[in-house]
């Protein structure tokens, strides 16, 4: 059964948390940010690890790096799968995109492929259905039922989906809010459900589990494509 999510799953107009991500907005904040994106995101390395290595990838499978920024997670998705394997990483913001290419080059990850597009738009088809998918801190692209139902659509029955990134801590821990604000505004577009960014996701994906880290500003979710 192919899971399915509707824009009107989106928060009502006018609501708190009504903005829906703006992808001209993600790509100018991206455009700043690209050159000394990779020193800023050093301290959340354990995250992505922990992330990656929740996929629980084989060698020869196909996965997808959602929002893959400049490529960060490539050379350990690519470790992972292995030569016969298949990364297949999207990213709509070209500065962004051009340093992720520069480490597949570099790096010389023959296995990693890279889409510049957004999410909803991304010619997935190019590659065969997905075993696995990755959402590592792409708020933007959780917030968008159009970007997860295509995401979805071109993932295996039984595929593995993990996502991670910022959320509220619980409300009396005013200074940790404090940082997921700050962070929130550095690097989304939308604060919408920023309580429970993995909600479109849980109402696709049944049994999603979710499990709060850092204090609670983090949320790792895993779960699996109904077969
Ligand atoms: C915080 S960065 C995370 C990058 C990467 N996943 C990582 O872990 O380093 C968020 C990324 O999502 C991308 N993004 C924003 N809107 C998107 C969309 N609609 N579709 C795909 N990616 C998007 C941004 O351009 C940015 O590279």
């Amino acid at each position: 059964m192919t899971p399915t999510l509707h824009p009107s799953q989106a928060p009502p107009a006018g609501s708190p948390g009504a903005a829906a991500p703006d992808l001209a907005a993600a790509q100018a904040l991206y455009q700043r940010r690209a050159a000394h994106y990779d020193v800023e995101l050093s301290v959340f390395e354990p995250l992505r690890r922990q992330a990656v290595s929740a996929l629980a990838l084989q060698p020869g499978e196909t996965v997808l790096d959602l929002g893959c920024g400049t490529g960060l997670s490539l050379p350990l998705l690519a470790q992972a799968v292995g030569p016969r394997g298949k990364v297949l990483g999207v990213e709509p913001c070209p500065q962004m995109m051009a340093l992720a290419r520069q480490r597949v080059d570099a790096l010389q990850l023959r296995q990693v492929a890279l889409l510049e597009s957004e999410a909803a738009q991304a010619p997935l088809a190019l590659a065969p259905l997905a075993d696995a998918a990755l959402f590592h801190f792409t708020h933007d692209v959780l917030q968008q039922p159009e970007a997860l139902a295509h995401v979805l659509a071109h993932l295996k029955p039984g595929a593995r989906v993990v996502a991670c990134g910022l959320q509220w801590a619980p409300w009396w821990a005013w200074g940790c809010n404090a940082w997921v604000l700050g962070a929130a505004l550095y690097s989304t577009t939308t604060l919408a459900r920023l309580h429970a960014p993995w909600q479109l996701l849980a109402d696709a994906l049944p049994g999603l589990q979710v499990q709060p880290c850092w204090f609670g500003t983090v949320f790792m979710a895993q779960g699996q494509v109904p077969s």
